[in-house]
């Protein structure tokens, strides 16, 4: 799924460091990926491996230190513009205005996407209906319940008919139901449009459920990748094992960060 024609994504040598006073934070150290077209990448780590600083850098809302990537066809140091045209990007804090209605927030989303008024609203609809939001179109995003906000966020990132949709740690803080009803939601995207799904998550499940391929990242730099299958084959000899055991073995962590006593 993921040779090289068919690829979507290619990151090559991607660094990121932070100055702070107290030193250089080396929050990515060369990632090299290539993701297939219509592939769900799951890009699991714990805490502070640097997925969000990825994610940021990928949808060109931070510039690299070092490597370059292309997306959609799209160099992303000199057409990101390019890049943003055929992304749709779900950050991990959602940046709902609460005050503001659902369909006013679809609508401006569409709108930043340079449709016109009349293109922005029936888009709008279109995307209510997929997302399961028609009902709640004249509710203040505020009123909304978590799972009910996700969707909604994930519309957005929808407006533009992304080649690739990031989503960041989707499912964070929803109860498990919401959770499941996410992941059949990315699941039929992908199913319909043929979308590309780069998702974080530091949920061991999720990415078991939902992934064609698991890239676990660790103190920036990428530790493992494979198949959750191959994964588990590779990393504990059982092929019945949880991916949470795959993982322990190759990070010697728990999937949040604590460390576990082996
Ligand atoms: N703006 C920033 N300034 C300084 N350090 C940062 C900044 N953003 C992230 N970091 C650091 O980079 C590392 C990776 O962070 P992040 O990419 O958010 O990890 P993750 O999303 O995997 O939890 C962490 O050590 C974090 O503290
Ligand atoms: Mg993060």
């Amino acid at each position: 799924m993921s040779s090289l024609s068919s690829s979507v994504i290619r990151i090559r040598g991607l660094t990121r460091t932070f100055q702070l006073k107290s030193g250089p934070v080396h929050a990515v150290r060369g990632i090299d990926l290539t993701v297939g077209r219509g592939e769900i990448l799951g890009f699991l780590g714990p805490n502070g491996a640097g997925k969000t600083t990825t994610l940021r850098m990928l949808t060109t809302l931070l510039p690299p230190s070092g490597g370059d990537a292309e997306i959609a066809g799209h160099d992303l140091l000199r057409d990101p513009a390019g890049v943003r045209r055929r992304i749709g990007y779900v950050a991990q804090s959602g940046g709902l205005d609460p005050a503001c209605g659902v369909r006013e927030e679809l609508v401006t989303q569409c709108r930043l996407h340079l449709m016109s008024r009349g293109a922005a609203r029936e888009r709008a609809g279109e995307l209510a209906r997929e997302l399961g939001l028609s009902d709640l179109m004249d509710r203040p995003t505020g009123a909304l319940s978590g799972g009910q906000r996700r969707r909604l966020e994930i519309a957005m990132g929808l407006a533009n008919r992304p080649e690739v949709l990031f989503l960041d740690e989707p499912t964070t803080g929803l109860d498990p139901g919401s959770r499941a009803e996410l992941w059949e939601l990315v699941a039929r995207v992908r199913a319909e449009h043929g979308t590309t799904v780069f998702l974080t998550t530091h949920y061991l499940d999720e990415a078991d459920a939902l992934a064609d391929r698991v890239v676990v990242v660790d103190s920036g730099r990428i530790v493992a990748e494979g198949t959750p299958a191959d994964l588990k084959t590779r990393y504990t000899g059982d092929p019945a094992a949880s991916l949470q055991d795959a993982f322990l073995a190759i990070t010697g962590r728990g999937a949040t960060g604590e460390p576990v006593a082996i």
